[in-house]
């Protein structure tokens, strides 16, 4: 079969110990096949260089290239992460508009697309991942690519009226028109997309699988909701539940009811509403005042970026504020934690846990919220309060599901997961689970591979 070529802005090489699910996903089907890993090596350098970084690990080639300051700052600090990251997540309000972005981003995928050609043989399957790269298939289709070039977006696509207000969105419509499938998480996602098309787009649905732009080219469309290595997932976290990272956090908890939650620090994932949903839950239950301690692990993310600044200063006074007024002297009842762990502690420490808030205001998916299924034990599992505005939720709908907007709604899924029975905990559970066995990551990418192949 031939050779798989994965492009992302992130390369997870194969040295990292902190690599993901789908870094793990993406390895093991560039292993399938052999294959190249191409993207950005995570450095910022003074002046262009046109240096290739090259390794090679189990089959596998990785090659990276470095950024300048300059294009770091507009192309991922500004277009990608000021401009479609809060566009695609529903936020006009936070959307930067300017040009000079944009040009500097349309620069690094043409510097992308240049270093990439080269490295590209005739029968080589190209897949595209996330809205850093979305016209990069076009500029390589400029420098003569016949290759199958296939498209990934991970985050949500908003109502059309929203994209619509996006200056340069027409261009980058007509940029898609250079893969031959582009995939979308959910359904819902594929749905807003297919209006966007006529109504801004100028184009036209052929049919549920096919657009066509104003200039008359077609690509295929379709979801694709992605998933974990679920049967991983559930071995690292029985094994870690024994081990000495997860035995010290239940230790420190005295035998009191822990809630997690764990995101990167992003507005998308509606961390300053779910402090105060769980700040209201204390208010509302002073009874069980002391009973339960809130674990919230927040990674700092993109923090060059002056709204994720702002999000970072907002949930300090958050934590601070809920502690001062609520914790007694044996007693915190927010844990808030800015750094990272590895997947696998932090698998033990979803097993450890009786509930989990994953309460985005919008996200494309959500694997931790697929994570802290797989990471149960099945005789006595916690239970999942899940955002309706998570993709996930369409596949998790027994989990509890809520508004995230809705802190009363939230505070009250909190109480009700804290004390739901042993039986209904297990019947939501098994019923999640068995899913999550089935579409896993593997049936994820072999799928939408397949669909590629065969476009
Ligand atoms: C989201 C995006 C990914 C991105 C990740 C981490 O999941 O869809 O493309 O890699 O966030 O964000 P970062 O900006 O640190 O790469």
């Amino acid at each position: 079969m031939s050779r798989l070529v994965v492009v992302s802005n992130r390369v997870a090489l194969p040295n990292e110990s902190r690599a993901g699910g789908l870094a793990v996903a993406l390895q093991g089907a560039l292993r399938e096949h052999g294959g190249l890993w191409f993207g950005w090596s995570g450095k910022r350098v003074r002046e262009p260089s046109d240096a290739l970084h090259v390794q090679e690990a189990q089959d596998v080639s990785y090659a990276t290239i470095d950024l300048t300051h300059a294009e770091h700052a507009g192309y991922y600090s500004g277009f990608a992460n000021r401009t479609l990251w809060p566009l695609l997540h529903f936020r006009l309000d936070l959307v930067d508009y300017s040009r000079e972005t944009y040009a500097v981003y349309r620069a690094v995928n043409a510097r992308f697309a240049e270093r990439l050609a080269p490295l590209l043989r005739h029968d080589d399957v190209v897949w595209v991942h996330d809205y850093h790269l979305i016209p990069l298939a076009h500029r390589l289709r400029e420098l003569g690519v016949g290759n199958r070039i296939g498209f990934f977006l991970h985050v949500p696509v908003p109502s059309s009226d929203l994209l619509a207000a996006l200056p340069s969105h027409r261009e980058l419509f007509d940029a898609l028109a250079a893969y031959d499938l582009v995939g979308f998480q959910t359904e819902r996602d594929l749905g807003r997309f297919q209006s966007y098309v006529p109504l801004f787009g100028g184009g036209r649905v052929v049919d549920r699988g096919t657009i066509e732009t104003a200039g008359g080219r077609r690509f295929r469309v379709g979801a694709y909701p992605i998933s974990i290595d679920t049967a991983l997932i559930e071995a690292q976290a029985a094994d870690a539940f024994g081990r000495a990272p997860v035995q010290r956090l239940r230790e420190s908890l005295g035998g009191r009811g822990l809630v997690i939650g764990v995101d990167r620090l992003d507005y998308s994932k509606g961390l300053p509403e779910r402090f105060r949903a769980f700040e209201r839950h204390l208010e509302r239950h002073p009874e069980l005042r002391g009973d339960t301690t809130y674990l919230q692990i927040a990674p700092e993310s993109r923090g060059e970026v002056p709204e994720y600044q702002s999000l970072r200063r907002e949930l300090e006074g958050l934590a601070g504020h809920i502690n001062g007024r609520h914790a007694a002297p044996e007693w915190t009842p927010v844990r808030y934690v800015n750094r990272n762990f590895p997947h696998d502690v932090l698998a033990g420490f979803y097993r450890a846990a009786d509930v989990a808030l994953v309460t985005p205001l919008r996200d494309g998916m959500n694997l931790v919220a697929k994570e802290f299924v797989a990471a149960q034990d099945g005789t006595d599992p916690g239970v999942l309060v899940l955002s309706r505005f998570a993709g996930a939720a369409s596949e998790l709908p027994e989990a509890v599901l809520v508004n995230p907007y809705d802190v009363d709604g939230v505070a009250d899924a909190i109480a009700q997961a804290l004390s739901m029975p042993g039986a209904e905990r297990r019947d939501r559970w098994a019923a999640m689970i068995e899913r999550l066995r089935r579409d896993d990551i593997t049936a994820w990418r072999r799928r939408y591979l397949a669909e590629l192949r065969a476009v």
